[in-house]
């Protein structure tokens, strides 16, 4: 999960020489509320905005699923796609929480980004004891049976996440994942395993702190996927997640290049897990919000700027249920990290407004 540098010193905070970090031009920017829904706008620019979405949530309450389907394109399923969900049991597959997404998502005329596939994390305790030619086969079967079912009903799968490691990111992960007993090649097979059972499915590799180029993961994840396009693997898309801390903002230069130098390659760009905690940014709760607004305006400037970032999903729909309530991942430094454009009352923060004027080119 996304390193929070709590208590490091990041030499690249602040930007590189020559740039400034996101939010940083905006001081004193006021975003005027407008009329409409962000997926209207967002249909304006043909761009896809999104929200991970629960199931459990859904079911549970209407609110949350109102706002949901009023205010986003396309959904990623925070966790009901994941391996713990749909094969708990080796060669038995649960699906009834993947399709009811899926069913929402058709009802309100919503796209579904799949998520994911193959990480070291979410894992059933099974898999964790494979090895060898048990565990490559297991992972190929796992892919092409979830992506078989689903097979029309998602344009998109994050085939790959977070295979980079954190404590050296010039290196794949290695004790801390399972991946690791095969070596590299398991993440060619799992993207030949993903075009093989749904050719029409755009395959992405997602990963975070890979935002900015100049930054040991962001290469890392670039020399990555040229390596896979090198060797004729099939993939369309590279997935940065922006989970940002506030503290250690990687430049906007940064982010500009390491999109465009991606698009180079032929490949796509989305921000698929979107999110600002404003607990450690100073001042008043009005003071947090219009800072995080001001970064929400910057991403979204340089994706609309861009034609192959085609996509922004925020990793989550209102602050009352973010992954950063979560006592288990706090490392983003004191909360309450309110990081999302909704409210806990389902109210509009001043993101939503800084997003729409992206979207109007303001
Ligand atoms: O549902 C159970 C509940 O029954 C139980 O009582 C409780 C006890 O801890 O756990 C609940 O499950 C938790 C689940 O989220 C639903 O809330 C798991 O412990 C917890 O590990 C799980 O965390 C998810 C995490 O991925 C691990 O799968 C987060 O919701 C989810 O936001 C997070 O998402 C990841 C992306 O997939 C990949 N990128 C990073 C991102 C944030 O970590």
């Amino acid at each position: 999960m996304p390193s929070g540098g709590d208590g490091k010193t990041d030499p690249l905070a602040g930007g590189s020489k020559g740039s400034s970090a996101l939010g940083s031009g905006g001081a004193g920017t006021t975003f005027v509320p407008t009329e409409g829904s962000l997926r209207e706008a967002a249909d304006g620019n043909g761009r896809l905005i999104g929200a991970a979405v629960a199931a459990g949530h859904l079911s549970d309450d209407a609110m949350y699923k109102a706002l949901a389907g009023r205010e986003f394109n396309v959904l990623t399923p925070e966790n009901d796609m994941k391996w713990a969900a749909t094969e708990p049991t080796q060669g038995t597959y649960t699906f009834g929480l993947g399709d009811l997404l899926v069913k929402f998502a058709q009802n309100n005329n919503m796209r579904v980004r799949g998520h994911t596939l193959v990480w070291y994390q979410a894992l059933p305790a099974w898999v964790t004891t494979l090895s060898g030619d048990q565990l490559r086969q297991a992972m190929i079967d796992h892919v092409k049976a979830v992506a078989s079912h689903f097979k029309g009903k998602v344009y998109a799968w994050d085939v790959v996440n977070e295979a980079v490691s954190d404590s050296s990111p010039t290196s794949l992960r290695d004790k801390d994942s399972v991946w690791s007993k095969l070596g590299p090649s398991y993440i060619d097979d799992a993207f030949r395993a993903a075009r093989e059972a749904d050719p029409e499915a755009k395959l992405f590799y997602n990963d975070y702190d890979g935002e900015a180029q100049g930054r040991p993961k962001s290469d890392t994840i670039y020399n990555l996927v040229k390596g896979l396009l090198e060797r004729g693997v099939p993939i369309d898309g590279v997935g940065l997640q922006m989970h940002l801390d506030p503290r250690y903002l990687p430049p906007t230069d940064g982010i500009r290049q390491n999109i465009d130098r991606l698009v180079a390659l032929g490949l796509e760009v989305n921000i698929t897990e979107f999110d600002v905690p404003v607990g450690q940014i100073p001042g008043d709760l009005a003071a947090k919000f219009q800072r995080q607004a001001e970064i929400v305006h910057d991403v979204f400037k340089l994706c609309v700027a861009q034609p192959k970032c085609s996509a922004i999903t925020f990793w989550g729909v209102t602050d009352k249920y973010t992954w950063l309530k979560d006592p288990q991942f706090m490392f983003r430094g004191m909360g309450p990290h309110y990081p999302l454009p909704f409210d806990e009352s389902y109210n509009a923060k001043p993101a939503v407004a800084a997003i729409k004027a992206a979207f109007a080119g303001n």
